[in-house]
């Protein structure tokens, strides 16, 4: 049987450390997050990140639009919070709607303000082996849970499953940061089990229902990023964690392992960019 990689846990022992910092502030951070229309699963996250965020001391405002907004009503607004002093962290949640420049938008963010990492500077830093002001939610989540199980990625071989901007490519990049052997999959990838199999560990962000028992190797590690729910309504992720778990030394639960992880790092993000604001002091960029 596996050990479980339990992100819950972790995520209540970050935040208790976090709180005890936050506590000693006389000003305390803020995060601003822009909602862009009704999305079920948006508004779920952001709820989320707000409850949290409150619950550290941490001052949130999520700032919502219509679906239809103009893109320069957002534009102007992110202009607005880059100029606000006491606005620290900024994040648009995405999905945005199609008619709205999504990059463009992004790219309006201040980079010492961008807390989810996606602005073409501080992506273009992570590619470059160079230090963003801080780095992507869920991929630090994970390397995070990983340093928790004592899990090094030196000389490893790292298999991706998924090649997105907001998981898939950081988390490539960030385990070769590493010092790992990483391999990106995808959509368009041969032989995925064939590949798969050499890995020491898997990580995978897909959203579907993918990694079987038999492409898995034997004694290795296994993360599973995918969270959506199957035809039964059911929370669940990309990897059969029934059958997986017999085979490999660890696995990260879905719900519970990666998850609670990305919220730990956006709040240790939203802390980290109050931190490098506050001294104006960074030691890659200034
Ligand atoms: N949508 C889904 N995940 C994320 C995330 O981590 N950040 C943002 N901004 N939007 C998301």
């Amino acid at each position: 049987m596996a050990v479980i990689l339990d992100g819950k846990a972790l995520r209540d022992k970050i935040l208790l450390n976090l709180k005890k910092d936050i506590d000693l502030l006389t000003e305390k951070p803020k995060l601003s997050v822009i909602l862009v229309g009704e999305n079920p699963a948006s508004v779920l996250y952001v709820n989320n990140k707000k409850k949290t965020a409150e619950k550290l001391g941490i001052i949130s405002e999520v700032i919502k639009f219509p679906a239809d907004v103009e893109e320069e009503i957002l534009l102007d607004k992110i202009k607005e919070l880059n100029n606000d002093d006491k606005v620290n962290a900024i994040l648009v949640q995405l999905p945005l709607p199609e008619h709205i420049n999504k990059q463009k938008v992004i790219d309006t963010i201040n980079p010492k303000k961008d807390v989810d990492c996606f602005t073409s500077v501080n992506y273009g830093r992570l590619a470059a082996g160079l230090k963003p002001y801080v780095y992507p939610c869920t991929p630090k989540g994970i390397l995070l849970l990983l340093d928790e199980y004592g899990i090094d990625l030196d000389g490893k071989n790292v298999v991706v499953v998924g090649r997105s901007n907001l998981v898939g490519k950081p988390m490539s990049l960030m385990a070769l940061g590493r010092n790992a052997t990483v391999t990106t999959c995808h959509s368009h990838t041969k032989n995925l089990s064939g590949i798969t199999k050499t890995a020491d560990v898997l990580i995978s962000a897909v959203g579907e229902v993918l990694i079987e028992e038999n492409m898995v190797r034997e004694n290795s590690v296994v993360v599973d990023v995918g969270i959506f729910r199957d035809e039964n309504g059911k929370v669940r992720g990309d990897v059969e964690f029934n059958d997986v778990e017999n085979v490999v030394s660890y696995i990260s639960p879905v719900p519970g392992g990666v998850g609670p992880m990305t919220i730990a790092s956006l709040m240790l993000n939203t802390y980290e960019l109050y931190m490098v604001q506050k001294s104006e002091v960074h030691s890659d960029l200034k």
